[in-house]
């Protein structure tokens, strides 16, 4: 296999989101056969293994993380996401960045602000060549996500949002990339086995069969730091990308809700997922599906995350710039446009092999 260049990558934020992405990369940095990369959806992609990602800089405010390691800092509190591997010292310290609207109210008693100075996020992101940028900031963070955007253009970075905030879908900001002649994609990542994938996998296959859905909800409770900035800042925005999402996989109008619901602090990391299906099929016999999804909420973005990062990685030295489509719908809940499950995989088999 060619030796390629290593993806130098940033990421704002090392939260458990950060914390199983940096765990992963040591999981599999020695996969080399199939039966050793159980978990994830590809081991090369373009060409490109999980170990090419290499984390140079990681930026937070959190004073048990600011200063520290980036491989101690992701175990530290109030991080609480699963222990997935052994991460060897890296040569990245995490460097504070302000602090905007990044903690909130409720998160505010479990997160104490390093006094340590900021530091110059542009100058960091240059002397530590970072070609990419991602945002894993807390999803009530609007302020400080679209700040480090803006850094990432100053630093000529491509950009992965991986939260709700709206940036990658939208047209301002696809724009001021497009100028700027960078990728960008997001918003709000696709969970690999996340209850949204499986309850329109569900409604598709019943209505597919000739089920008719009349009601349907899909509502979780978690117990990380996001499930509880969730509660306070951002349930109305979740529910409302995930609510849309799902309505795309029936082909007529029902009634759906689908979004995060409460915080359950002894859950740590884990999410229980609730999923209700009520239709009726032949001659108007009524069903119900009525099930439960228990996962660990960070390890769920892993996957995604190997596979966007690289992809941005493709499209760099492709020259590809503005949001980009195939990767933002195959990876996202609310690219600038939904495509079906089906026409958003084949966009993206159809990027990676080149033909768009
Ligand atoms: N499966 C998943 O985990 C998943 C899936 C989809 C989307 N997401 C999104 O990923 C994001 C991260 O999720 P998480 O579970 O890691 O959250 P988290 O709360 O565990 O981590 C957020 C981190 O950001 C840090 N932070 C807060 N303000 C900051 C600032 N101004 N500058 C730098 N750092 C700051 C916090 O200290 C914390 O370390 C969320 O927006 C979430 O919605 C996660």
């Amino acid at each position: 296999m060619l030796d390629l260049p290593k993806i130098k990558t940033a990421l704002v934020g090392v939260g458990n989101c950060a914390s199983a992405l940096v765990q992963g990369l040591q999981y599999y940095s020695n996969s080399e056969k199939e039966e050793e990369y159980i978990g994830l959806r590809s081991l090369f992609l373009g060409g490109f293994h999980p170990r090419d990602i290499q984390i140079v800089a990681a930026f937070d405010v959190n004073d048990r993380k600011v200063g520290r390691n980036l491989a101690e800092a992701i175990f530290a509190s109030p991080n609480n996401t699963v222990k997935l591997s052994n991460v060897p010292q890296t040569s990245v310290i995490v460097s504070k960045g302000p602090v905007l609207d990044g903690i909130g109210e409720y998160t505010r008693n479990v997160v104490e602000v390093s006094d340590l100075p900021e530091v110059n996020v542009v100058d960091t992101l240059k002397e530590t060549d970072a070609e990419i940028v991602v945002n894993l900031l807390p999803s009530g963070a609007v302020k400080a996500s679209q700040w480090y955007t803006e850094q990432a253009l100053r630093a000529e970075c491509a950009f992965i949002n991986a939260t709700p905030v709206s940036i990658a879908s939208h047209a301002t900001w696809a724009k001021r990339f497009e100028e700027a002649k960078l990728p960008l994609v997001g918003d709000d990542l696709v969970d690999q086995v996340g209850a949204t994938i499986l309850h329109k996998t569900l409604l598709k296959l019943l209505s597919m069969h000739g089920v008719h859905i009349t009601e349907t909800y899909q509502l979780d409770v978690g117990g990380g730091t996001e499930s509880l900035d969730t509660l306070e800042r951002t349930r109305d925005v979740k529910r409302g990308i995930k609510t849309r999402s799902v309505e795309t996989a029936l082909p007529y109008k029902a009634a759906v809700v689908a979004g995060s619901t409460d915080y359950v602090d002894f859950l740590e990391n884990k999410r229980d997922s609730y999923l209700w299906i009520k239709g009726s099929y032949f001659c108007k016999v009524p069903m119900q599906i009525d099930l439960r999804l228990s996962t660990v909420d960070a390890p769920n973005a892993g996957s995604a995350l190997f596979d966007v990062i690289r992809a941005v990685k493709i499209a760099l030295n492709r020259k590809m710039k503005g949001a980009i489509l195939p990767i933002s719908a195959y990876a996202f809940k609310h690219p600038s446009q939904l495509l079906s499950f089906e026409t958003a995989e084949k966009a993206f088999a159809d990027f990676i092999r080149g033909n768009v």
